[in-house]
């Protein structure tokens, strides 16, 4: 499973990229603000540090529109930026048009805001590159998110459409498991819920036991 940070600050960008070895980077209008710049500043900025590399960077079209035609116009400028950019677009009827044009175009497309599998379906169907299900909202209101990933993942290998899912909105350690083994292709999350993935009670208990008997070992 892909490791993706979903920020669009600079800083966090820089530092998971060089200890983690990030996968990739999903941004959303949340996240541009959060960054605290301008948005064509922000993307410039994190287009600059994706430079030479492969990976994908999702910035999502103006959230306010809903004619396909502009949201192609504005995910054609924005993939002019840079070539890691993926154009993150709403599900919604024109949304699926549009990830159809842009996708037809060349331009890789990630389909936010998926909270069902026929909407999944119709964006896997329309040539998304990604599909990103929101797992913290949907447990959120009393859904399983394990299970949801799983008959998204079921149903894109029934008919081998060719979109990976991103896991998002991922809120805890537990979630970045279940997503793992139901099959999410890529995860995104916030820095602080991979920190706190990466360390366990159990394991700092076990880091004291052991240093304890290393202390009362002599070394000669
Ligand atoms: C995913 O691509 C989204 O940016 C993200 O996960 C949104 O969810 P959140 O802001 O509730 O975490």
């Amino acid at each position: 499973m892909k490791l993706f940070l979903d920020s669009a600050k600079t800083d966090e960008i820089r530092h998971t990229i060089e200890m983690w070895g990030l996968d990739g980077l999903t941004t959303n209008p949340k996240h541009v603000q959060a960054a605290g710049k301008p948005f064509r500043q922000a993307i410039e900025e994190i287009a600059i540090l994706f430079a030479d590399t492969d990976k994908p960077v999702s910035v999502e079209v103006n959230p306010h529109l809903t004619d396909w035609k502009q949201m192609v116009e504005e995910g054609l400028a924005l993939s002019q930026i840079s070539s890691n950019f993926v154009i993150k677009i709403g599900a919604s009827e024109g949304g699926f048009k549009a990830i159809r044009e842009l996708s037809d175009q060349g331009v890789r497309c990630n389909a936010t805001l998926i909270f069902s599998v026929a909407q999944a379906w119709h964006v896997a169907r329309s040539g998304a590159t990604f599909i990103s299900p929101f797992l913290g909202w949907k447990e959120q209101h009393g859904d399983s998110a394990a299970m949801f990933i799983g008959e998204v993942r079921a149903m894109l290998d029934v008919f081998s459409y060719k979109a990976e899912i991103i896991a998002a909105a991922v809120r805890n350690a537990s979630q970045i498991g279940e997503a793992a083994i139901a099959g999410a292709h890529c995860i995104t999350a916030g820095i602080s819920v991979y920190q706190e993935s990466f360390s366990n009670p159990y394991t700092n208990m076990g880091e004291k036991i052991f240093q304890d008997a290393w202390d009362a070992t002599p070394t000669e």
